[in-house]
């Protein structure tokens, strides 16, 4: 008998311990990002977020273009919990399309007013995390080598003596080159921006899936010539590599990166968790240290001294309501399959 109720009490210590462990794995909790900045800065964020908070994060890395296609495969059972990083564009038509959860972040108060229109023009579901300025990189090497004139405009690139010289991403995977193909029919209209396109396409050795593939590939000297954002190019000059970054003459497209809560996240409280620390001074400052010399959206995070200097590159007018909206992606991205990329050289 007394055996019997020391096995009951043991059997029941052990429930409680049984029962307990989940229930400190759960205070702690679990997150699933999907992240679209570079690696190395992504893992610095989960690193610093997991010390800070305890909850554990599975996170992915893709580019802007093929995260926005896997949320929306997803959507009917969402993998994902929080969307981190990438232009703000695919984030705007995953908005709109619904894909995404409204949200206002104690934060919000803290951001630059170019982050909050991002917000509100998403009605809510996605929110500027950085700044970056599109531009190129070349390496001086090889442009010495190869007795080429540095380039200095967009025009530039058309250069026949450039021949698959110039890198860019496909716009369909990256968000980076969907940047620049919004960008020359902005800045030329859009017959103009895409004959632009369709002659660069004679001197582009490759299209890649990431869009700052293209400056890691000029910093080896891989090609001569890469089309990313500034900041992408600056992650190489920093190392030593020998590349020039050129803010184009006629005038710029830029990026809002941005982030989103995806819609149905199985963990929403850690998923607003993490929202609301990628919003903070202190997590923004995080970029600088991994490399990453994006101008970040919180007012009192600095921008890291190597980034570019907005004040003095040209920008045009980026109409994100319009490039971000659902149709016009999706038109302009077809447009482009259809009229360039195939092109014969
Ligand atoms: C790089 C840049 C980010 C940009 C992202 C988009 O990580 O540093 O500023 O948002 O590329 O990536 P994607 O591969 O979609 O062009």
């Amino acid at each position: 008998m007394k055996h019997a109720t020391g096995l009951r009490l043991a059997g029941l210590a052990l429930g409680a311990a049984v029962l307990a462990a989940p229930g400190i794995a759960e205070a702690q909790g679990n997150l699933t990002l999907y992240c679209t900045v570079q690696e190395e800065w992504c893992r610095a964020m989960v690193q610093a977020f997991e010390k800070k908070t305890g909850i554990k994060v599975a996170m992915t890395r893709k580019s802007s273009g093929e995260l926005y296609a896997q949320v929306k495969a997803e959507s009917a059972n969402p993998k994902g919990d929080i969307w981190w990083g990438g232009t703000g564009d695919p984030h705007l038509q995953a908005a709109e399309e619904g894909l995404t959860e409204e949200y206002t972040s104690a934060m919000n108060k803290e951001l630059h007013p170019w982050a909050i229109k991002q917000w509100e023009q998403s009605k809510k579901r996605t929110v500027g995390v950085y700044a970056g300025a599109l531009g190129y990189g070349f390496n001086t090497k090889q442009i010495a080598e190869k007795k080429l004139a540095e380039p200095k405009c967009w025009s530039d690139l058309l250069d026949p003596k450039l021949k698959d010289e110039v890198q860019v991403a496909d716009p369909n995977s990256s968000g980076t080159s969907y940047t620049m193909l919004a960008t020359m029919v902005q800045l030329m209209g859009e017959e103009k921006g895409f004959d632009y396109l369709k002659k660069l396409h004679k001197n582009i050795n490759q299209y890649t899936k990431s869009g700052a593939a293209p400056a890691k590939a000029t910093s080896l000297g891989e090609t001569t010539i890469g089309i990313t954002f500034q900041h992408d190019l600056v992650t190489f000059v920093v190392q030593g590599a020998p590349i020039k970054v050129v803010a184009p003459c006629e005038g710029t497209g830029y990026e809002i990166g941005s982030m989103s809560l995806i819609k149905g996240a199985k963990n929403m409280k850690e998923a607003k968790t993490w929202y609301d620390w990628a919003l903070t001074a202190e997590a923004q400052t995080i970029g600088g240290q991994a490399k990453a010399y994006q101008v970040p959206s919180n007012r009192n995070a600095k921008a890291p001294p190597q980034a570019p200097d907005f004040s003095k590159i040209k920008f045009i007018e980026y109409d994100f309501a319009k490039y971000g909206s659902s149709a016009e992606r999706r038109r302009l991205l077809s447009k482009w399959d259809a009229e360039v990329k195939n092109l014969p050289k």
